[in-house]
């Protein structure tokens, strides 16, 4: 009983924390003033550990969950959520990259500002994440209440 309490309250905390990371990632990146190239990597490693954990602590629950592990296996919506879960995390690559060639660019040339056609390509990497973000709890509340099970 603790040790699933445990695992459900850094699964939410997690989940809070990614949502963060995505928003701060999101207001950092302005066309219109100089990118905080730092913070956005800091920003960007900090989405990317609370993905790794909460996919750990998600496998947790899944493994050593009350309800056992056939309940979530056999059910669909299980496995929409995991797929939600690593297109999101896909999607996420696009922005890493980009910081990562920024901040390669930037060292080079100190004055480095990314064309604005970038930052835009980005932010709509962030929106898609975003959506897919929202589809997630609903997802999880859905299969947490043994829907999907025929
Ligand atoms: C960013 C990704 C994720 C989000 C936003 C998320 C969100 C949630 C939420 C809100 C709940 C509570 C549902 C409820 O009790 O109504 C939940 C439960 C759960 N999640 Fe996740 N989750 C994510 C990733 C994962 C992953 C990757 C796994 C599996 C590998 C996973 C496995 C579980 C399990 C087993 C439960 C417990 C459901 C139950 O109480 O029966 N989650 N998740």
């Amino acid at each position: 009983m603790t040790t699933d309490f445990l695992l459900a309250w850094m699964h939410h905390l997690c989940f809070l924390g990614m949502a963060a990371a995505l928003a701060m990632q999101w207001a950092l990146l302005s066309p219109s003033r100089p990118l905080p190239l730092a913070a956005l990597g800091r920003t960007d490693a900090c989405y990317g550990s609370l993905a790794g954990l909460i996919l750990a602590i998600g496998a947790a629950r899944v493994a050593w969950g009350p309800k056992g592990m056939d309940f979530y296996l056999d059910n669909p919506i299980f496995w929409a959520k995991i797929g939600v879960f690593l297109a999101v995390g896909a999607v996420s690559a696009f922005p890493t990259i980009n910081y990562l060639r920024w901040r390669q660019q930037a060292r080079h040339t100190p004055d480095f500002h990314p064309a604005a056609t970038d930052i835009v390509k980005v932010r709509t990497a962030i929106k898609i994440q975003a959506a897919g973000w929202a589809a997630l709890p609903i997802l999880a509340a859905a299969m947490a209440r043994g829907l999907g099970h025929s």
